[in-house]
C-alpha cells in the first residue's frame, strides 16, 4: 500500500516562539489521534527553526522538512542551504518546485531537476511540486503541461530512485485562495500524472508513488479528496499554521 502523506508547508509564517507551540501542539495530538500507521505526518518549517524543532520530535510520525534547498554540496552561495546540511539538521523530506519558488525566484524544471538529484544524494526525501495556471487550464493544456513538469524534472531517474519521490500536484490557481480542485479534479490528474509515470517505469513502479494534492486543503474536504484512489494525501498550507485543523486533516484518510 502505498505512504499517505499529511505534509503542511508553513511557508514565511511563525515566529520561532510562536512556531514552537504550534509544533508542539501538532507532536502531542498526533501522537494521540493518528492511528492509522500508513499515514506519515511531515511538517515543513522555516530554515532557522530545523535545527532545534528536530529535538522537540519525539515520534516517527512526524518528520520534518525544509521548505527550499540549493543544489550544490557546499561552497560560495551566498544564503543558500545544502543537503548535507538540511541532513545534519535533522530533516527528512525537502519540498522542491513549489509554484511560489518557480514563480518568484525563477526556478526552472532543470534546477528543480538538479535539485531532485541533490536530495536523493543525500539520502532525503523530495516532495516535488508541479501545477498548473489557470489559464494553463482554461487552455486546455494543463494535463500535458504537468506532465511535463514531471518529464522535465524526473524522468532522467531510474526506477529505484524516482520510487523514493513523493510528488505533489497544486494547481496554482487553488493555492492560497481558498478555490480547491474538485475531489473528481484532483482526482483527474493524479489519474494522467500516474500514467504518465507508467508510459515510462511500467504500472508497478507507478502504483507506488504517492501523489498528494496541495491548494486549499482544510478539515473540511480533506476527507473528500484522500477518498479519491490516486490522492495520497495533502501538501496544506494555510491550514496547517493551526494544529486542530492540521491534526484533523491527518486524520482525514480512509482506514
Ligand atoms: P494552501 O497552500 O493550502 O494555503 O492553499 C498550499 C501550498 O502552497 O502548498
Amino acid at each position: 500500500m502505498r505512504k499517505k502523506y499529511a505534509a503542511g508547508n508553513w511557508k514565511m509564517n511563525k515566529t520561532f516562539e510562536e512556531g514552537q507551540i504550534l509544533l508542539s501542539e501538532v507532536v502531542n495530538m498526533v501522537k494521540d489521534e493518528v492511528v492509522n500507521p500508513n499515514v506519515q505526518v511531515v511538517l515543513g518549517v522555516p530554515f532557522p527553526y530545523l535545527s532545534s524543532f528536530s529535538k522537540l520530535i519525539d515520534t516517527p510520525k512526524v518528520a520534518l522538512a525544509a521548505q527550499n534547498c540549493h543544489p550544490k554540496e557546499s561552497g560560495a552561495y551566498t544564503g543558500e542551504v545544502s543537503v548535507s546540511m538540511l541532513k545534519s539538521a535533522g530533516v527528512k523530506y525537502v519540498i522542491i518546485g513549489h509554484s511560489e519558488r518557480r514563480e518568484y525566484f525563477n526556478e526552472s524544471d532543470e534546477f528543480v531537476a538538479q535539485k531532485v538529484d541533490a536530495i536523493l544524494a543525500g539520502g532525503l526525501t523530495p516532495i516535488f511540486c508541479c501545477g498548473e495556471t489557470l489559464s494553463q487550464r482554461e487552455a486546455g493544456i494543463h494535463f500535458d503541461f504537468v506532465s511535463g513538469q514531471l518529464t522535465n524534472s524526473l524522468f532522467h531517474l531510474s526506477a529505484d530512485d524516482l520510487k523514493k519521490v513523493v510528488i505533489a500536484y497544486e494547481p496554482i490557481w487553488a493555492i492560497g485562495t481558498g478555490v480547491t480542485a474538485s475531489s473528481a479534479q484532483a482526482q483527474e490528474m493524479h489519474k494522467v500524472l500516474r500514467d504518465h509515470l507508467a508510459s515510462k517505469y511500467g504500472q508497478e513502479v507507478a502504483e507506488e508513488i504517492s501523489i498528494l494534492y496541495g491548494g486549499s486543503v482544510g478539515a473540511g474536504n480533506a476527507q473528500e479528496l484522500f477518498s479519491q484512489p490516486d490522492v495520497d494525501g495533502g501538501l496544506v498550507g494555510g491550514a496547517s499554521l493551526k494544529s486542530r485543523d492540521f491534526t484533523d486533516i491527518s486524520k482525514s484518510f480512509p482506514a
